[in-house]
């Protein structure tokens, strides 16, 4: 995340109570297993909320199974024409600026995931109605080649690109997906002002992630198109104040629609993104829990399982604070002295080099860099390669030995529905929720 700042989150364990709610198996039959009746008390995500009773959306209407959100049900009393009108309204207000800046259907953004969001993924969720991000900076340009190619074979819809802006040879993927036409570039880190001026020109749409107000007013004054507004609550490099706030801050600030994140995962919090001045939502942790990501599944049903309070923000990993799942491993890191984590961090800057088909030249001039810009040790150098090879370890091999970054929303999410069942489930939900805070 751009410019993470000091976490001030204390590393909790993770509760030894029985779960608050029951935990649905990852299902093969997603879209039933969420409509059925829970078994156990009902969890707040189980509940109908006054919207879903309102509208129907609960038990009586089943969920979406395809992309196109189904109409809300109008109340018996009310004439069709009527029904009709307030339906055509909802559809409306749910269809935000951001659909029309980035030429998609629905407000629902999938962000750039290290390791986790590849075309399979990115596919689905364009060819969905929302907008597909891959994750380039843990590819060698080759792969984020074939990668688009592969997106570009499966939907005609738009999807972006989530670039690191450090890396060695990003000039030279910036003229990639300028070539192929890419819409949108999202950015793992801070991008420079000269990418987003190379891509804007170009006609590539430029949307950082940022974790502060002052971090938005920057990137506004450098021109580009949207941002990322990533609250505390969010999964992976993560900064400390909570998604609502945020989304409230950079509203005040900034002139173009934009996205939150940290914690959404249904259409009652697009709404509330909506009330705080934010243009849709962008998930992260919802996403990599679908069926099309490619994330093993013994690690999704660990996912699966994390209670509310399983995760924490550790600086252990890479020197920035980063919301993981919490787990033994992340444990031993936080209490393992800097001289015993040096050396497995100098060993996965090796192993990333060879991935990413780094040259080692390249590699001291990408550090010199990062030294320079953002004032690190050598040492802390090498952690930086630290985050993407245990992300690796986990989300690409299924080892234990591995991280496995993730937002607190994970505490909610309790099965594994199709990307097309997710945003259809969510826009129906949305409407069911818009129309309830309707006055007459
Ligand atoms: C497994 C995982 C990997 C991530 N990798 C990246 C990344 O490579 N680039 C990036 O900009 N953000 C990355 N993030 C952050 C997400 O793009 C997104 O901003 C965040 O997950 C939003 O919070 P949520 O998980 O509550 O939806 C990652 C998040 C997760 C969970």
């Amino acid at each position: 995340m751009n410019d993470p700042q000091k976490s001030t989150a204390k590393a909790k364990k993770p509760s030894a109570k029985p779960k608050p709610r029951a935990k649905a198996k990852p299902s093969a039959a997603p879209a039933a297993a969420d409509n059925a009746a829970p078994a156990t008390k009902a969890t707040p995500a189980q509940k109908a909320t006054p919207a879903q009773k309102a509208a129907g959306a609960v038990k009586a209407a089943p969920v979406a199974k395809v992309a196109q959100p189904t109409a809300v049900a109008a109340p018996a009393a009310e004439k069709p024409s009527k029904a009709a009108s307030l339906d055509a309204k909802l559809d409306a207000k749910l269809r935000t600026p951001i659909c029309d800046l980035f030429g998609i259907d629905y407000p629902i953004i999938q962000t750039g995931m290290g390791w986790v969001s590849g075309a399979q993924l990115t596919a689905a969720t364009s060819a969905a109605g929302g907008l597909g991000i891959l994750a380039a900076a843990t590819m060698t340009f080759e792969e984020l080649e074939q990668a688009i190619a592969r997106v570009k074979d499966s939907t005609d819809r738009n999807f972006g690109v989530n670039l690191r802006a450090d890396q060695a040879d990003v000039m030279k993927r910036v003229e990639l997906l300028i070539d192929a036409k890419v819409k949108v570039a999202s950015f793992a880190q801070a991008p420079g002002k000269a990418v987003i001026t190379r891509l804007k020109d170009a006609g590539v749409l430029t949307m950082p992630t940022i974790g502060a107000q002052r971090h938005a007013q920057k990137v506004a004054e450098w021109g580009v198109d949207s941002v990322i507004a990533q609250g505390h609550e969010g999964g992976g490099h993560t900064g400390n104040v909570p998604t609502h706030i945020l989304m409230r801050q950079v509203a005040d600030v900034v002139s173009f629609p934009f996205l939150g994140a940290g914690g959404f995962s249904d259409g009652r919090g697009l709404i509330s993104a909506m009330a705080c001045g934010a243009s849709g939502i962008a998930m992260g942790t919802r996403f990599l829990l679908t069926q099309e990501s490619q994330v093993p599944e013994h690690i999704k049903a660990q996912y699966v399982k994390t209670p509310i309070d399983g995760t924490v923000v550790t600086r252990a990993i890479d020197g920035y604070p980063q919301r993981v799942i919490r787990t033994p491993m992340i444990d031993e890191l936080e209490q393992a002295s800097p001289f015993t984590r040096f050396p497995k961090a100098a060993r996965n800057a090796l192993t990333l080099m060879k991935l990413t088909n780094t040259k080692l030249m390249d590699m001291i001039e990408e550090g010199r860099a990062m030294k320079e810009s953002k004032g690190l040790t050598w040492s802390q150098l090498a952690m930086a390669a630290n985050a993407p090879m245990l992300t690796k370890a986990s989300m690409v091999d299924g080892k234990d030995s591995g991280i496995l970054p993730t937002g607190q929303v994970v505490g909610v999410i309790d099965e594994l529905p199709t990307v097309a069942e997710l945003i259809g489930r969510i826009m129906t939900e949305a409407k069911a929720t818009l129309a309830s805070l309707q006055v007459e």
